[in-house]
């Protein structure tokens, strides 16, 4: 699996000019359009509504890659526009059945990603990794963007990599800076959530900021 996937991460753009910045990240090849979505109980946020959703889903044809930051995922997903050809993460932390939980997002046509917070061991996906076809592996501790790497997490990509082998979809997720990119890549993550310490720095414009992640990694 060499390809590495590129998941801008919606609620670092401007949310004034949502429109604008879509069609630019679409237009510097973003491979899924990250959605955070947070429901003010899992996590101290709220975050990127069902109506947003739909009508980026009526707009856009990019991939949704949905970040389900919400309780029991598994009874909300007709929340959402979720198709064929989208990722839908879904925290351990917060579903009771996550394998009936990955049953339902395939069945949508999607793939279902285990979500993990720094602090949840890789021991809990090792008798239910079978039924999802990757792995979001928090970065950072989930809630708002902008914050710090917690190193340990890279160490933790590679051990997922070295434990579950090269088929599945292993997605890192928080302070994927140009730097924490590479280092991301080297340990085992194939899909890249870029925020406000990449795309979204405001130090280039989105194009530029995508063809220096893509020379990185
Ligand atoms: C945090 C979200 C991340 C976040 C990434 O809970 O899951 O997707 O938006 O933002 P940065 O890259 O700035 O950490
Ligand atoms: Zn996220």
């Amino acid at each position: 699996m060499d390809k590495i996937y590129i998941c801008p991460s919606l609620m670092c753009a401007d949310q004034l000019r949502l429109y604008d910045g879509i069609k630019a990240l679409e237009e510097a090849g973003a491979d899924l359009l990250h959605i955070d979505v947070m429901d003010g109980c899992f996590v101290p946020n709220i975050q990127l509504g069902t109506s947003l959703i739909e009508a980026i889903r009526a707009e856009f044809d990019i991939p949704l890659d949905f970040h389900l930051m919400i309780e029991s995922p598994g009874d909300k997903l007709g929340f959402f526009p979720i198709r064929e050809g989208d990722w839908v993460s879904v925290h351990y932390e917060t579903d009771r059945h996550p394998a009936r939980t990955a049953a339902k997002i395939a069945a949508l046509g999607a793939k279902p990603l285990l979500a993990l917070d720094p602090e949840t061991p890789l021991s809990v996906c090792e008798d239910i990794i079978d039924c999802f076809e990757g792995l979001l592996i928090m970065t950072v501790d989930p809630g708002y963007a902008g914050q710090k790497l917690i190193p340990a997490a890279v160490g933790k990509i590679k051990r997922a990599r070295d434990a579950f082998g090269g088929g599945i979809i292993i997605e890192a997720d928080g302070n994927v800076s140009f730097e924490n990119a590479e280092k991301m890549k080297a340990a085992g993550a194939n899909a890249l959530v870029c925020g406000l310490s990449s795309l979204f720095s405001g130090e280039y414009s989105l194009k530029e900021a995508a063809e220096i992640l893509r020379r990185t990694i």
